[in-house]
């Protein structure tokens, strides 16, 4: 569909008013390069989360706690065949050390992202919730920890934490079986996203943008389960190779979905468009400036932020194992990324007019 000049702005103004749109009119926004056209789209998402959450950045506390996974998905550098990288675990004091500094930084959140571990470490994961539920009582813990079994889910609830991340990555089933080794299934992905909702997590789900076989097809698709889905977050990161996996050399071949521009330039193009959209979507969702698209960019935040982002994740891992959390390169974990730089973000938000609040930022339907 090729819509001239103002039926673009319309489409943007029938997504900020009816909040959905029709698949090609999805298709249509993603592909155009007008930039009047996509600075209004961009505007239109940032008034809405300014009346919605005023000028105010809610900040989480990243924890990086193991990069030991059984999984093997081809363009993740942490995946179980990458014999490159040292494996860590945080001994649970460590990551109650990690939560206590976090604490006395002003952070109300703690975020314990990891690889995949086996069924065994369920008992230590539990433990970690209670001991950090029970000494941040007015924190929220949020875990993203991967696909778990309905009984692993139901215990870290019951242990105390209250949100759950997990990117569903693609709703395309050949495309999903593309990017993960064959004993992996969207299906399992999408039942564990139903088990969060049963369980009462606030949850998150999302997708790489401009990953490898992606068509603009797929993100019209992977926006219409968002919609259904209607998660409390959205993480959007666009795809960055890592040296270690099949995908290395990605970057080299030409651009698919927006040819002309790099795939640097695609993603971030791409990215910025989603948060965006999503943000007319679900006007309440929690959507963070992602650290991929911090690693893009050096003004990925200040990008993120005006489009219709309201969350930023620094790093709160111990320094000395955020070199080994390597899920692409060039990972960005200092300066305005981790938690001893909030000075440093605090005035990137400054620059952009917006300052960040050190409220949980629970999710609340207006
Ligand atoms: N580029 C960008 N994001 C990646 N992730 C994993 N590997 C990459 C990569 N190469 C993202 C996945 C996962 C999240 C924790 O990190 O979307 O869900």
């Amino acid at each position: 569909m090729n819509l001239n000049f103002p039926q673009m702005k319309e489409l943007v103004m029938k997504l900020h008013d009816e909040r959905r749109l029709e698949a090609c009119e999805y298709r249509s926004l993603l592909l155009c390069e007008d930039r009047s056209v996509i600075e209004s789209l961009h505007e239109a998402a940032r008034e809405t989360a300014v009346r919605k959450f005023g000028r105010n950045i809610y900040i989480r506390g990243l924890v990086e706690i193991t990069n030991i996974c059984r999984n093997d998905c081809l363009y993740c550098g942490i995946r179980k065949s990458n014999g490159n990288i040292p494996r860590y675990l945080l001994a649970e004091d460590e990551v109650l050390g990690c939560c206590r500094n976090g604490y006395s930084l002003g952070f109300r959140t703690f975020v314990l992202q990891g690889g995949e571990l086996s069924e065994s470490s369920d008992g230590m994961i539990e433990r970690l919730c209670r001991k950090i539920s029970g000494e941040f009582p007015d924190c929220a813990l949020t875990l993203s920890l991967g696909e778990r079994s309905e009984d692993s889910y139901r215990r870290f609830r019951e242990a105390g934490a209250s949100r759950y991340l997990l990117r569903h990555e693609t709703i395309d089933p050949g495309h999903y079986s593309m990017l993960h080794p064959e004993r992996m299934s969207l299906e399992n992905r999408l039942h564990c996203l139903h088990l969060l909702k049963k369980y009462g997590y606030q949850a998150g789900t999302g997708i790489m943008v401009g990953s490898p076989f992606q068509s603009v097809g797929n993100i019209v698709g992977d926006i219409i389960f968002i919609g259904e889905y209607q998660p409390e977050m959205i993480g959007l990161g666009p795809f960055i190779p890592h040296r270690d996996t099949v995908f290395a050399g990605y970057w080299k071949s030409p651009a698919s979905i927006l040819p002309g521009k790099t795939h640097e330039e695609e993603a971030m193009d791409l990215t910025l468009k989603l948060i965006s959209i999503f943000r007319l979507m679900l006007p309440d969702s929690l959507i963070p400036a992602t650290t991929a698209l911090a690693t893009l960019s050096s003004d990925g935040h200040e990008k993120g932020i005006l489009a219709g982002a309201n969350v930023i994740m620094p790093n709160l891992s111990p320094p000395a194992v955020r070199g080994s959390y390597s899920l692409y390169d060039s990972k960005a974990s200092s300066g305005a990324e981790a938690a001893e730089g909030l000075d440093e973000l605090k005035l990137q938000l400054d620059s952009i007019g917006y300052k960040m609040t050190a409220d949980r930022g629970d999710f609340t339907a207006s």
